[in-house]
């Protein structure tokens, strides 16, 4: 169960007359989104996908010691971010997944390449256009060692996730035969969680079903949804011009990095948005705590915080993740006296089910709120103006 509060610490700071307008928006807005071509990841995929998925799943399983994923941005975040959240901290037994191609560091893919060198590994390379530069780079590096270690082997390492139809990657698909999977045409990278850019990785270590299962009921949280994107253009009214995404478990650190993808490039364009930022609690409160507390006033926080009470350390007559929600209470009542808003999502627990349907939520609002700042939620000129500039100096 998933509860939201947009009222206790939020009031004081929405004018009325605002809210009421843009509550008033819902019909317009909600037509817009329906009539928009790029919201296919509403739609529910089908069975013949999600059994090919597993079976692809299972044989990565079966036959490899670990699976490296290469993408950037919406095609490696989602899975990033769920996976990274339900992991052990340590000694964790889950099967491998490397995470490459966001980064034009060196040493990186060095130590990488050095690690892959005693490993039986495969690829699952993912990009809709299968033309970004970081993703094109690591590929080619890491494709030079399978045919090193594997020569025409090679082909059974490799897995292609990219349009159907067009690119340099499908076209490569096309001419070696290799395994694919498509995201289609009407989902862009950051709301293609529920495509296999996301689904296949996640299927290795989790029940997909649970999965898609949970990220369909987000579709009865749209009412919320709407409220939330409307809380939130009324604090952009009110100059809060940065939202801080608040969470108590390090392990959910990536999941406000998805939310800074979805949201920053969903909203920022055309001199408007809200810039999404992140604290991990009770870390930041040690250092970025001060500015929230008494420094400028442009900031509205949004907390994420998880009910269940775990069994695992007892402190003083108490649970420590008791005290971790008190904390995250106490947070909030002591940023709002300093003069800052703070919504409030609650999760009873953190489960597959409530994160999928978490991340259907969002990217729900994420559009809705696009919407109400007058731009177009699913595209990202901006990120076009800095890849030409490399082209250029890379001539
Ligand atoms: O959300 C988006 O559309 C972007 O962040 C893309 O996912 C990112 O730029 C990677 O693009 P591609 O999948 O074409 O490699």
């Amino acid at each position: 169960m998933i509860k939201f509060d947009f009222n206790t610490y939020v009031d004081s700071f929405v004018n009325e007359k605002d809210y009421n307008e843009l509550l008033n928006k819902k019909e317009e807005v909600l037509t817009k989104f329906n009539q928009s071509a790029m919201t296919g990841w509403t739609k529910e995929i089908s069975e013949e996908l999600k059994n090919d998925l597993k079976d692809t799943a299972k044989y990565i399983k079966n036959n490899f010691d670990c699976l490296v994923i290469i993408g950037i941005g919406g095609s490696f975040l989602g899975s990033y971010a769920f996976d990274k959240m339900f992991r052990n901290y340590f000694n964790d037994t889950k099967f491998e997944i490397i995470y490459a191609g966001t980064t034009l560091s060196s040493k990186y893919l060095d130590e990488l390449v050095n690690y892959l060198e005693n490993k039986n590994f495969c690829l699952n390379v993912i990009s809709k256009s299968g033309s970004t530069m970081e993703t094109n780079i690591t590929y080619g590096v890491l494709k030079d060692l399978l045919k090193r270690k594997y020569g025409e082997e090679l082909k059974k390492h490799i897995i292609i996730t990219t349009d159907k139809e067009k690119g340099p990657l499908r076209a490569e698909v096309n001419e070696e035969g290799y395994k694919s999977f498509e995201i289609p045409d009407d989902i862009g990278g950051r709301y293609s969680f529920i495509t296999p850019a996301h689904l296949l990785p996640l299927a290795i270590n989790y029940d997909l079903d649970r999965i898609v299962k949970g990220y369909y009921k987000g579709k009865r949280l749209l009412d919320q949804a709407y409220e939330y994107a409307v809380t939130r253009v009324c604090m952009f009214k009110k100059n809060k011009y940065v939202e801080n995404y608040c969470v108590y478990e390090e392990n959910m650190n990536y999941f406000t990095e998805w939310l800074k993808q979805l949201f920053g490039e969903s909203e920022g364009k055309e001199g408007v948005g809200i810039y999404p930022s992140s604290n991990v609690h009770t870390r930041d409160l040690h250092s970025l705590g001060q500015f929230i507390q008494e420094g400028n006033k442009i900031i509205f926080e949004t907390f994420i915080k998880v009910t269940k009470v775990d069994n695992y350390i007892d402190y003083n007559g108490r649970k420590l993740s008791e005290i971790n929600n008190l904390v995250l209470d106490s947070v909030m009542r002591a940023h709002y006296s300093g003069g800052v808003p703070c919504i409030e999502i609650e999760l009873d627990e953190l489960t597959i089910e409530n994160v999928s349907s978490l991340m259907y939520f969002f990217m729900l609002s994420a559009a809705f709120s696009g919407y109400l700042f007058g731009i177009e939620p699913f595209n990202q000129p901006g990120v076009e103006v800095y890849k030409k500039e490399v082209r250029e100096s890379l001539k």
